[in-house]
This record gives C-alpha cells, sequence and structure tokens, in this order.
C-alpha cells in the first residue's frame, strides 16, 4: 500500500493535492466522508485547482475546475455544470488504516480516458 495522506492532515471541508511518483491526485473531506479522486479534468484533461490545495468552489460544496469552471459532486465526481457536464471525476480506490489513507500500488495507473 501506498500512503498518500493521514487524516489528520484533511481537516472537514478542506481538501489537499497530492503527487506520488509524477502521479497526481487530490483529496478531500466532506461531512466526515473522504474521496480521493486523480487531478484530472474530464474536460481537457488539465489540474484542476485554483490555487495550491483549493480544489472546491466559494461554498466548499463542489469541486471546481480552475481552467473552465466545471462543478463536480464531492461524492461521485459527476460534472454538474460546464463545458463537460455528464462525465465524472476518476475516483481512485483507497483504505484507512491508523489515520493514514491509501491506496494499493496496481491502482495508481492514470486514467487512459478523460
Ligand atoms: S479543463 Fe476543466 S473545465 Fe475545461
Amino acid at each position: 500500500m501506498i500512503n498518500l495522506i493521514t487524516t489528520k492532515d484533511l481537516k472537514e471541508g478542506t481538501s489537499r493535492g497530492i503527487e506520488i511518483d509524477n502521479n497526481f491526485l487530490f483529496a478531500i473531506k466532506k461531512d466526515d466522508l473522504y474521496h480521493v479522486y486523480w487531478n484530472i479534468c474530464p474536460h481537457i484533461g488539465t489540474p484542476l485547482e485554483w490555487q495550491e490545495d483549493q480544489f472546491l468552489d466559494d461554498d466548499g460544496e463542489l469541486i471546481r475546475c480552475a481552467t473552465h469552471g466545471a462543478l463536480f459532486e464531492i461524492n461521485s465526481g459527476k460534472c454538474l455544470a460546464g463545458p463537460c457536464i455528464g462525465k465524472k471525476l476518476h475516483k481512485i480506490p483507497f483504505e484507512i488504516s491508523n489515520d493514514m489513507i491509501t491506496v494499493k500500488e496496481s491502482d495508481l495507473k492514470p486514467p487512459s480516458r478523460f
């Protein structure tokens, strides 16, 4: 398993960018649930954050892409508004053990399509 981030480093209502061996991901904690996605917008494949570790909109209710402003549901990654409407961010399966969010090495393969 590969360690991504400790749960202590991901406060409620915040997001964090994560880089592991040139793989770019981000994690969110919202309503006591954790979510991990590839940092790849399904529109044209750019990173989503508008500033370091800032992946959410002003209200912290949706994920927002900085490039063209697409908005995504936090739970599902589904694009609700913007040029990639109907597409989804790619989730990564993870586990939490001893306060550490981890992923399987075999799951760290970037999606071939976005
Ligand atoms: S690249 Fe994300 S909305 Fe265009």
